[in-house]
């Protein structure tokens, strides 16, 4: 079972995290902090960050921009910042309702909620890990199938370790260490996967 869902997470390809940046981005441009202060604001300000290093890697991650490895070392270190306990940190109980967009859910089901946080966090590590091995349509072999294969296989060798070790215990975390033999784009998609997954179950659409 956990292998079945970090393959999905490792099959996916360009197109959809093409289309995944492209709803992460819009949501930038639809929020504007309305009258938030205090950790509210602190939190808002927060994500916006993350979302502009998004904005700006993704046309690196198509491939439309010159790599450049330190860049995408220091948008993850602002990702880093901003997520796994850092994130979580700053939802105490009580902080929903206007102006927040925060839903109810978040602390309704607040297992789920940092465990998008975390994953966000070791995606992003992972991401920092990878970012010498370029993107995968320049790989030497293939790209993402090839290296998608070495994936299953360091995986299936060492997941009960690499799980067992794991802050969360039993859960379906990508380690950073999973990501750091992968070309950089698949941290990306699973950075970006991390966004949209938590939006839509603890997000408002509309406040
Ligand atoms: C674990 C859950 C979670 C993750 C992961 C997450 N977000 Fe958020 N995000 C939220 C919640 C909840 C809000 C609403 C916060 C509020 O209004 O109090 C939010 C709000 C936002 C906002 C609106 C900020 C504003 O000014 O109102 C943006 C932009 C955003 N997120 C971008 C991102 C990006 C980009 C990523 C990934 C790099 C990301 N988020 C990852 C939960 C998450």
């Amino acid at each position: 079972m956990e292998l079945t869902k970090q393959n999905r997470m490792l099959n996916m390809q360009a197109r959809q995290w093409v289309v995944t940046i492209a709803l992460v981005s819009f949501g930038m441009a639809a929020w504007a902090h309305n009258g938030a202060t205090g950790i509210v604001k602190e939190r808002m300000d927060g994500m916006s960050a993350m979302s502009k290093v998004v904005k700006d890697l993704t046309p690196i991650m198509r491939g439309q921009a010159d790599y450049d490895a330190e860049q995408v070392r220091a948008a993850a270190d602002v990702m880093i910042q901003h997520s796994g306990e850092q994130m979580t940190r700053l939802f105490p109980e009580g902080t929903g309702g206007m102006p927040s967009a925060a839903k109810p859910t978040v602390w309704e089901n607040w297992e789920g909620f940092s465990e998008l946080a975390e994953q966000l966090r070791l995606s992003a590590e992972g991401m920092k890990l990878a970012a010498d091995n370029g993107l995968a349509k320049d790989q030497p072999q293939q790209g993402s199938a090839m290296m998608g294969a070495n994936a299953g296989a360091m995986m299936g060798s060492g997941t009960g370790d690499m799980m067992g070790g794991s802050a969360m215990g039993g859960s379906n975390m990508m380690t950073p260490e999973m990501f750091a033999g992968m070309p950089v784009d698949t941290a990306f998609a699973a950075v970006a996967q991390s966004c949209s997954a938590c939006h839509q179950s603890f997000r408002a659409k509309e406040h």
